[in-house]
Order: C-alpha cells, then sequence, then structure tokens
C-alpha cells in the first residue's frame, strides 16, 4: 500500500543552524525557510536525489512540535512521510487493521498542498508516520 518515502522529517531548535549544517557540512541543495502558518512550522526543504528531508522549526504559539523540542531540546526525527495513491482507501484499510489515525480521521492538506493523514506513533515502532496522497 505505502509507496516512496515522501520526507524525513527532523524538528531541529535552531533553524539558521540545522540549514547551515545541510547545506555546508552535508553539501546538500536546501531551500530558503518557509512559513507554514497553517501548520505551525517554518520549514527548510533539503533536496536529495531519491527523497527530502525537511528541517521544522516551532512558528507561533502551539506549534504541533514545541512539546517534541520539549523532550528533545538537541532536537531529533519528527516523523516519516509515505506516500499512497488513495489516502480515504489506506485509512480505512489502516483502521481495519486496528492503527490508530490521528486527529478526527479527515485528511488535511499539508505542507505541499496535498491531502496528509499522521498515524499514531505507538502502533508504528515508535515513529510518527504521515500519509500523503500523490
Ligand atoms: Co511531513
Amino acid at each position: 500500500m505505502i509507496g516512496r518515502l515522501n520526507h524525513v522529517a527532523i524538528a531541529v531548535p535552531d533553524l539558521e543552524a540545522a540549514a547551515a549544517t545541510y547545506r555546508g557540512t552535508l553539501g546538500a541543495r536546501v531551500s530558503d525557510p518557509q512559513d507554514e502558518p497553517d501548520h505551525g512550522v517554518t520549514v527548510v526543504f533539503v533536496e536529495l536525489p531519491n527523497t527530502k528531508i525537511e528541517l521544522l522549526h516551532p512558528l507561533g504559539e502551539d506549534s504541533p512540535i514545541a512539546a517534541f523540542l520539549a523532550r528533545s531540546p538537541s532536537g531529533g526525527i519528527h516523523h516519516l512521510c509515505y506516500e499512497v495513491e488513495d489516502i480515504l482507501a489506506a485509512r480505512d484499510k489502516l483502521k481495519a487493521e486496528g492503527a490508530r489515525v490521528l486527529g478526527d480521521g479527515e485528511p488535511k492538506i499539508g505542507a505541499h498542498g496535498k491531502p496528509v493523514l499522521f498515524l499514531h506513533p505507538k502502533d508504528f515502532m515508535g515513529s510518527l508516520i504521515e500519509l500523503e496522497q500523490v
């Protein structure tokens, strides 16, 4: 059911420093920071030949990654995003298998303008999983 790895998201306490590390030390192609007020994050996109890395920094109050950074002040992998062809079919299959879909279970429009859902980390070996319909 799941397809390509769309991105790995890393929560970072210092976006400029993280972007500099990916651009300089790791020699990757790195975007300018982009505010995503609907998602409570500022994002830097790191373009790799086969996938993307998203460096996430909290934006505004009630950012969904604020609690994560409070627990992991030096940052860490926040979620993995897998592509699916049909997000509603994927959701229904996952629910039938007993997996927990976060929120109200309805897809939201994600940072790339495509429908996304998040799955409970406790059902997936401690990894928060985002599904994105492509
Ligand atoms: Co994501």
